[in-house]
Formats: structure tokens, C-alpha cells, sequence
């Protein structure tokens, strides 16, 4: 299983040459460090990470954090051990366990009560093995169960809510995690990007932010819950979302999206700086209205260097109803001091 390997709004994953070519092109090449801001899935750094690039993650889910450090990071896996786990995981009979923290929030909505009884008893179990584990390993296991969960959900690819079709079991299969041993291991921090951009000099910071009021916590608030594993009791509403304004985005609020994108880019210490952007603003629906517009972002770069703009036609990963067609995919590319 590869780290873009889940549903994830907004991920690079079919973008990826398009980051890089014009990056490469400029004569930023492996010799060169790359930041990526706002990671997501982490596939952007991956991918950069894979070339040879030394490379920096950051977002502000824990979750993803986690994947990062199993994916990306450093410290030993004993791969052997790892299949056993996985293994004997994946043996459990859901009907011999008792229910547990998981499947009282989250059966018959985001899964059937065999499958949520199965993922809570294994992240019991991971956090009880804790001790024998390396602290990577433990990413290891804790990624592998959030992605096969992720792809039994009884949703349409996010948390928002659940469909109202009743969730049927699917089985819980955690798969081995397929790690490329030959990068030179990221850095990785769980921080807000205004914050840690301040204390990162790289040369190359890519800067891919929410664009619209949806708050990616609102989506993989499971996700989130399963990682973390504080096992919160006061939930909002019948989708379940513990209690997260501190996780939530000052990015996907339309009066601090622009406050925070100038703070962001008048304090990145990089040589050049590279925005994604994509035209959902003229989405149908009010929360995928884009919180930042093209001509602003453009005026707040300049005032770091030379910008120029590449663009491309892009079907996005929308799990919502909002027509996307004549979507565009924008990069905005700075040389800073220029
Ligand atoms: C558009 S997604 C990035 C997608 C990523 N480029 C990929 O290919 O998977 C934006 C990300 O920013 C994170 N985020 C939102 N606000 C943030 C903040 N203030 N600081 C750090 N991360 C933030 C979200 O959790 C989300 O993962």
C-alpha cells in the first residue's frame, strides 16, 4: 500500500509532474530542500523525497502526521514482525469480540458493528503492544489500520456524514505499508503552518492550503479520533465529529484565508516559493467557495519576487455534488528576491 493510497479531497496525486517540472526547470534540482507545508496525504513530498530531494512535511492533523513517520520517517520496521501483526489482525473473528470505544460511536453509521468492533479492538491492541514496538513501527500499525479503514466507510470518500444506506460488513484487511528504504528520511512536524514557516529555511516551499470553507478535519474527524486514541466522549451531532476547534483551519474562513496567506508568505525563508491554487470558487455550493482569489495571491507574491503561472485542466476528487467542469489547476511560482 502506497501512501496516496487513500481518499483524500485535493490530493496532488495525478498533479505531480506538473509541481515538479517547472520547479526542475528552473535548476532547483536533488541538490535542493523541499518543503511541503501543507503535505496532506504527503505524496507531493514523497514524490520529491523519491528524486532525492531532502524533504520537510508538516499539516496540522495528527493523523497525518502518523503516516508521515510510517511512510517517510526514520527508524527501524522489522518488516518480519510487521506481517505477523498484520496477519493475526487480520485473523480476528469480529463476532468473538465484545464492543468497545469504537464501535459504540461509529457502527451503523460509518460501519457495520463487526467492522467498527474490529478496528477498535486493534487500536486497543496497538496502543497495548506500544512497548514492544519501535516508535515507527507503531506509526507502521496505527497507519495501516486508518487506511483500511478509510476504505471500508459507508460514506461517499470523506467523514462529513455517512450515507443513509445502513453500513453492511466489508472486513477489516490492514495491508503491509510499501516503504521506499533509499530516501533520506523527512522531517516531519504536526504544526500549524504559520507557525512552523517562521522556523524553517529551505530553498524550495510548496504551499498547497485549503481553498475553501470545508474544514479537513470535518472529513477525517475518524481518521483523526483513530490515531489519536484519547478516546473523547462529547461528540457534535449525528455525524459523530468530536469536540475540534482548536484542529480547525483559520485557511477555509474567508475574513483570516488572507491575513494568514500574507503572514505565510512574507515569513517562508526559501529561495523559491510555489503555491497550488485550483478555481473551485466557482463551485455551486457555498463551502467549496475558494476563501482566496487568483488576483490575490498573485499580489501578495510579488511583493516576494518574480512570479510567473502555469495552468492545467484538471478533474479534481470531488466526493460532493458541486459541478466541477472547467475546473483549472494553477501553479503560482515565486523566485524570491527577483
Ligand atoms: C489541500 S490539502 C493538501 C493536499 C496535499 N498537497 C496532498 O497532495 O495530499 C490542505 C492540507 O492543509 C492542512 N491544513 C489546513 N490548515 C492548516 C494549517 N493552518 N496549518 C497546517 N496545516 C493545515 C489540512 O489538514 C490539509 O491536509
Amino acid at each position: 500500500m502506497k501512501i496516496n493510497n487513500r481518499r483524500y479531497i485535493g490530493n496532488k496525486s495525478r498533479l505531480l509532474s506538473f509541481i515538479y517540472n517547472p520547479i526542475k526547470k528552473l535548476g532547483y534540482d536533488n541538490s535542493n530542500s523541499f518543503f511541503d507545508v501543507f503535505s496532506g496525504t504527503g505524496i507531493v513530498a514523497s514524490y520529491f523525497a523519491e528524486k532525492g530531494y531532502k524533504t520537510i512535511v508538516n499539516d496540522s492533523l495528527f493523523s497525518n502526521m502518523i503516516a508521515y513517520k510510517a511512510f517517510l520517517g526514520k527508524g527501524k520496521i522489522d518488516e518480519k514482525k510487521m506481517f505477523c501483526l498484520l496477519k493475526q489482525y487480520n485473523d480476528i473473528d469480529p463476532l468473538s469480540l465484545p464492543e468497545n470505544y469504537f464501535s459504540k460511536i461509529y457502527s451503523g453509521k460509518y460501519f457495520s458493528i463487526n467492522d467498527s468492533k474490529k478496528i477498535g479492538f486493534i487500536r486497543d491492541d496497538i496502543e497495548n503492544k506500544k512497548k514492544i514496538l519501535s516508535a515507527r513501527e507503531y506509526c507502521y500499525l496505527i497507519t495501516s489500520l486508518m487506511y483500511a479503514t478509510d476504505k471500508i466507510a459507508n460514506t461517499v470518500g470523506h467523514f462529513e456524514s455517512f450515507l443513509t444506506t445502513p453500513p453492511v460488513d466489508k472486513g477489516v484487511k490492514l495491508d503491509s505499508l510499501d516503504i521506499n528504504t533509499n530516501i533520506i528520511p523527512t522531517k516531519i512536524y504536526n504544526e500549524d503552518a504559520n507557525v512552523i514557516a517562521k522556523k524553517i529555511k529551505c530553498d524550495i516551499a510548496y504551499i498547497d492550503p485549503p481553498y475553501n470553507a470545508r474544514q479537513y478535519i470535518n472529513f477525517y474527524h475518524v481518521l483523526e479520533n483513530l490515531a489519536r486514541w484519547n478516546k473523547p466522549t462529547e461528540f457534535d451531532g449525528n455525524s459523530m465529529k468530536f469536540k475540534r476547534d482548536e484542529l480547525k483551519s483559520g485557511y477555509c474562513r474567508r475574513n483570516s484565508a488572507l491575513l494568514l496567506f500574507e503572514d505565510l508568505i512574507m515569513s517562508l525563508n526559501a529561495r523559491l516559493i510555489v503555491v497550488s491554487y485550483s478555481n473551485t470558487y466557482n463551485a455551486k455550493s457555498t463551502s467549496s467557495n475558494n476563501t482566496l482569489f487568483p488576483d490575490e495571491i498573485l499580489s501578495i507574491l510579488k511583493k516576494r519576487g518574480r512570479v510567473f503561472i502555469k495552468e492545467k485542466k484538471y478533474k479534481t476528487f470531488n466526493a460532493g455534488k458541486t459541478d466541477l467542469s472547467g475546473h483549472k489547476e494553477f501553479l503560482y511560482i515565486c523566485e524570491v528576491g527577483k
